[in-house]
C-alpha cells in the first residue's frame, strides 16, 4: 500500500515538474491558418511548399512513417507527379527468392522513406537524441502547427548569460526546458520554391508546419464538412418536428 501511495505521490511530483518545465517556454505567437474555424481547408500550394521543404531539409534526419507517396494525391499531384517522387527513392525490400535482400526504385505504395535504418542509428547520428517521426507531431503537441513554426522560426536564440547549453545543444525558447539538440535547421533560401514564393525561414516554417498538420489529420477537410452537414441536418429536422408538433397538437386547443 504505501509502495503505490509513494508511486502515486511520485508521478504527481513528476507531472508537476514536467509542468514547470513546460511553462518556462514562451507563449506562442498568435499565427492564423486556413485550417482554423468550422470552415478551414487546407491551402494546396502551402501543402506542396510544405511538401518541399520536408523532403529538401527536413527528411534528412525526420522519418514519416505513417504516410505514403499516394497519399501525396491529397495535395493536388496527379499520378505522374506522384510516380516520380517514388522512383527518386531507394527501398530495401525481399526477401527474394534466395532469401536475400534486395535494393529497388521506389513505387506509390511506399511510405515516404526514412533517413536512417532503425532509431538507434539515428540517434548515433544526432549525439544521442533522436529525431522523433513527424507524421503526427502536429497532433502530439499543444496547438502543433503554431508550435512548430514558432519553433523553427522564432525560438532560436542568443541563451540568456547564465543559462548553461551543453555541447550539442541549442537554445530555443519554445521548446520546453529551452535546450534542444535540434540545430536551426531552416536558413533564408535553402529551398528554392516552385511556385516561386520567396523562401523566408517563416514562410518555410508555416509551409512545413502546415504539411504536417495535413501528415497528421489528414481528414480535417472532410471532418470539418460532415460536422456542417450534421449541423444542418440538426436544424432542418428540429424545423420539422417543430412543424409535426404544431400539427399533432392543433386540434387539441
Ligand atoms: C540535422 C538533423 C535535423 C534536421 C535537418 C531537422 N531536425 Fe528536427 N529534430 C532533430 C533532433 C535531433 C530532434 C530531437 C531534439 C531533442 O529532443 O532535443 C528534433 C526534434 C524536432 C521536433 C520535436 C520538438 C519537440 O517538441 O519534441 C520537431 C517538431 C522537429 N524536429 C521538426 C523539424 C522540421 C519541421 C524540420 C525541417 C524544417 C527539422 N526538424 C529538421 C534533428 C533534425
Amino acid at each position: 500500500m504505501k509502495r503505490i501511495i509513494a508511486g502515486i505521490l511520485g508521478a504527481a511530483l513528476l507531472s508537476l515538474g514536467a509542468q514547470a518545465q513546460a511553462s518556462e517556454s514562451k507563449a506562442l505567437p498568435d499565427y492564423s491558418w486556413s485550417f482554423d474555424g468550422i470552415f478551414g481547408q487546407f491551402d494546396r500550394a502551402a501543402l506542396q511548399r510544405g511538401y518541399q521543404v520536408y523532403r529538401e531539409v527536413c527528411a534528412g534526419c525526420h522519418s514519416m512513417r505513417l504516410v505514403t507517396f499516394r497519399n501525396l494525391a491529397d495535395l493536388g499531384y496527379d499520378a505522374e507527379q506522384i510516380k516520380a517522387f517514388a522512383v527518386e527513392t531507394t527501398v530495401i525490400d525481399g526477401p527474394d527468392d534466395e532469401g536475400e535482400m534486395f535494393e529497388r526504385d521506389g513505387k506509390p505504395s511506399d511510405r515516404l522513406p526514412s533517413p536512417f535504418p532503425n532509431d538507434k542509428a539515428a540517434a548515433a547520428a544526432n549525439g544521442g537524441a533522436t529525431p522523433p517521426d513527424l507524421s503526427l507531431m502536429a497532433k502530439a503537441r499543444p496547438h502543433g502547427p503554431s508550435y512548430i513554426r514558432a519553433l523553427l522560426a522564432a525560438g532560436y536564440e542568443e541563451p540568456p548569460g547564465d543559462f548553461e547549453i551543453l555541447e550539442g545543444q541549442n537554445y530555443n525558447t519554445y521548446f520546453p526546458g529551452n535546450r534542444i539538440a535540434m540545430a536551426a535547421p531552416l536558413d533564408d533560401d535553402v529551398v528554392e520554391y516552385q511556385d516561386g514564393t520567396e523562401a523566408s525561414v517563416d514562410q518555410m516554417a508555416a509551409d512545413v508546419s502546415h504539411f504536417l498538420m495535413w501528415t497528421a489529420e489528414p481528414k480535417l477537410e472532410q471532418r470539418k464538412e460532415m460536422g456542417i452537414k450534421v449541423v444542418l441536418f440538426l436544424l432542418v429536422l428540429s424545423g420539422i418536428l417543430y412543424a409535426v408538433k404544431r400539427k399533432v397538437w392543433a386540434d387539441l386547443h
